[in-house]
């Protein structure tokens, strides 16, 4: 369960405070599928990132399961990271300085699950890149990338899986792959899913759909993908 109660984020820049996030308050169950659309620049990944606990919030509180992340140092929060979390990032994150493969198995060696090299093989199959295992981040396309991070934040079977723009580089083909992928976690292991995306199909497959515009998240009601085309 993800719990939010007015929630703002307001960085300081050169000219000044700029608030990015409106005070958000919304519950996801255990188990959902969320959706967050919105223009770009309008606060989806700032709002991601709070909800992982990757960044502090300016104000308000969040509820990861029991744990208060608001109240939380960066430690505690790597440590609860660790334990339920998984994130795909907009940008990726690969390290540069490790193969496909080694980058895929990174998490599940810092949890310590057993035979991390056999976990990260599968996975790379799953998302169709076993070719490329050997390969440094520099060395892949952009698609092949955002396929190796979705590859690395599967392999911990997270509780909860933050997306961001998990499908925004590729082809239909491995778009569909990664969608069936994400919707069979969360599926057959009842992960959580929170997705930031454009991609119209994907957003409707989730149980809900949230609008963010200029840093306010509103609930949207399940419409059409003509209608939704609009209101992005
Ligand atoms: N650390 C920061 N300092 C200053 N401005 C920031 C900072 N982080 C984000 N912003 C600004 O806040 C706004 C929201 O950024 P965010 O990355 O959350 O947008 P987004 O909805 O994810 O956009 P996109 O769809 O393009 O990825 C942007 O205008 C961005 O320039
Ligand atoms: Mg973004």
């Amino acid at each position: 369960m993800i719990k939010t109660a007015n929630v703002t984020k307001t960085v300081t820049t050169t000219e000044g405070d700029l608030q990015i996030l409106q005070p958000i308050s919304f519950e996801v169950n255990t188990g959902e599928s969320i959706a967050i659309i919105g223009a770009s620049g309008s606060g989806k990944s700032t709002l991601l990132g709070l909800l992982a606990g990757l960044d502090e919030v300016s104000e308000g509180e969040i509820f990861l399961d029991d744990a208060p992340l608001h109240n939380m140092d960066e430690e505690a929060r790597a440590v609860l990271r660790g334990q339920k979390v998984g994130f795909i990032f907009q940008s990726f994150m690969l390290v540069q300085s490790l193969t496909a493969l080694e980058n895929v198995m990174l998490p599940a060696e810092i949890a310590g699950l057993d035979n991390p090299k056999k976990r990260a093989q599968d996975i790379l199959e799953q998302v169709g890149l076993s070719h490329r295992a050997h390969h440094y981040p520099n060395q892949l396309s952009g698609g092949e990338q955002q396929r190796v991070a979705i590859a690395r934040a599967f392999i911990t079977q997270p509780k909860i899986l933050f997306a961001d723009e998990p499908t925004g580089n590729l082809d239909a083909a491995n778009g569909k792959k990664v969608e069936e992928l994400l919707f069979n976690l969360n599926k057959e292991q009842g992960t959580t899913l929170v997705l930031v995306t454009h991609d119209n199909t994907l957003a409707q497959q989730c149980d809900r759909q949230l609008t963010m515009q200029g840093g306010v998240l509103t609930e949207s009601t399940l419409i059409g993908v003509e209608d939704r085309k609009e209101a992005v």
